[in-house]
């Protein structure tokens, strides 16, 4: 479900024609809905209702600061990944209480800045960051809690590049290795083992590997009781899929009816780390024609949104769906199904400036005949978007609004040229 809808041949999103928007801000341009946010917010937290979890929306998704208030102010936590996320998360207006930190990286200026923040749980993902979290928190004459994660050894489940419960990653505790490595924190002042995290990976399309892995947690959580840990809290991370494509997705209560009863029968309390499931649907990239051209028998419409946009298509093969913001009355509709024969379109890379092969939104895609100065959306575009853009070819990143009903606001102005260089110190 989400607020992008067609009416009357322009693509509007909540009441805003997104024609509008392209003219007032320019392209490319990311556009999210604030209704959808909080619509998809509100379904996680209705689904797991009954036993009132610590929501964290996973910052890493989509940083913006407009954003992270609209997931405050409905009730959001936050999961961060690294001081700067922990910097979003605090100026959004979160207490630490309501903040977890993840990351295999985490230095000990960070422990010790999140510390000073109160932040609710440590995700520690190695025996020797366990131990420099105890360390810092000495330091600072404070108790740290943390939650063990855990790599639980599954199939695989999701692209490689994003895969984060197979064996051989960098992430979590081996799950063999778990107890020993609590063990040599039984008796430490400064740390308290409160939890167990495992993240599964994203997105995931199945409940299944949640299944497995709290049948890993079944096992675990009485085993590091035993061992004196006042484990109470039980983090299942992030990695709800969305649909990219037409109705692939699980819904949250699927995975609240699989999850639920598991967290009660432990009797924890849940933290989940939700992103792609809030922000995906919430966000589209809209960007203009520049040319067309026929290249090698093959067509490419080359507009003037790129891979340091949105690198999601070339670096995981990533399906966006794409079509006109305002294709001519005699065009048609946007399907149903984008990966079907549609009448009165043609196949055509979709392509941005930048200086590789790799740089394209689409390929062999079937969109209406299109001009230059034609709008495109490329859907579902709101988590891992803009938080994966760069500045490669020296292009300033884009502008990002939000709607809400029929006003909108910009949360980010487009980067200038001044803007590119503001960080370098050889201006001459
Ligand atoms: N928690 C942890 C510890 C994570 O590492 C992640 C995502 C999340 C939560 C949120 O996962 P989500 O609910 O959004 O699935 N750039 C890739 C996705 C990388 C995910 C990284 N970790 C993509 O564009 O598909």
């Amino acid at each position: 479900m989400d607020h992008f809808h067609y009416r009357d041949h322009v693509l509007h999103c909540e009441d805003v024609p997104v024609s509008e928007l392209a003219r007032a801000y320019g392209t490319p341009l990311y556009v999210y809905s604030e209704a959808t946010l909080v619509h998809h917010l509100q379904r996680i937290q209705t689904a797991f209702a009954d036993v009132q979890p610590l929501i964290c929306y996973s910052v890493k998704t989509n940083g913006n600061l407009g954003i992270c208030k609209v997931m405050c102010k409905h009730g959001s936590g936050f999961d961060v990944t690294s001081a700067g996320e922990l910097y979003r998360a605090t100026l959004a207006g979160s207490p630490g209480r309501k903040i977890v930190f993840a990351g295999v990286g985490k230095t000990d200026a960070e422990l010790e800045r999140a510390l000073l923040a109160g932040v609710y749980l440590f995700n520690v993902e190695s025996e020797e960051e366990l131990h420099a979290l105890g360390a810092v928190a000495k330091r600072l004459g404070v108790v740290a809690r943390a939650a063990l994660r855990v790599n639980p050894d599954l199939p695989p489940k999701t692209h490689a590049k994003t895969d984060t419960s197979v064996k051989g990653v960098k992430f979590g505790l081996d799950i063999e290795t778990v107890l020993d490595v609590a063990k040599g924190v039984v008796s430490n002042p400064s740390l308290q083992v409160r939890g167990l995290h495992m993240h599964l990976g994203s997105p995931i399309l199945s409940v299944e590997p949640y299944r497995q892995g709290l049948a890993r947690a079944e096992v675990l959580i009485p085993a590091l009781r035993a061992q004196g840990h006042p484990l109470d809290i039980l983090n299942m991370g992030g990695g709800f899929g969305i649909n990219y494509r037409k109705n692939e997705a699980r819904t949250a209560q699927e995975f609240a009816d699989v999850i639920v009863p598991a967290v009660k029968k432990l009797g924890c309390s849940l933290v989940l780390e939700p992103g792609r499931f809030i922000a995906g649907n919430a966000g589209i990239l809209v960007s203009r024609v520049i040319y067309g051209k026929e290249s090698g028998g093959k067509k490419f419409v080359i507009q003037d949104a790129a891979m340091n946009d949105l690198i999601r298509p070339t670096l995981y093969d990533s399906f966006h769906r794409i079509w006109p913001v305002a294709p001519a009355s005699h065009m048609p509709a946007p399907p149903e199904d984008f990966e079907s024969e549609i009448p009165g379109t043609e196949a055509v890379d979709v392509v941005g400036p930048v200086c590789e092969s790799g740089d394209f939104l689409a390929k062999n895609r079937r969109l209406p005949p299109l001009t230059r100065g034609d709008l495109l959306a490329t859907f579902s575009a709101g988590a891992y978007g803009m938080s994966m853009a760069s500045n490669y070819n020296s292009r300033p990143r884009a502008a990002e609004v939000i709607v809400s009903g029929g006003t909108h606001r910009l949360v980010r102005r487009r980067e200038t040229l001044e803007d590119l260089v503001s960080c370098e110190r050889d201006l001459g």
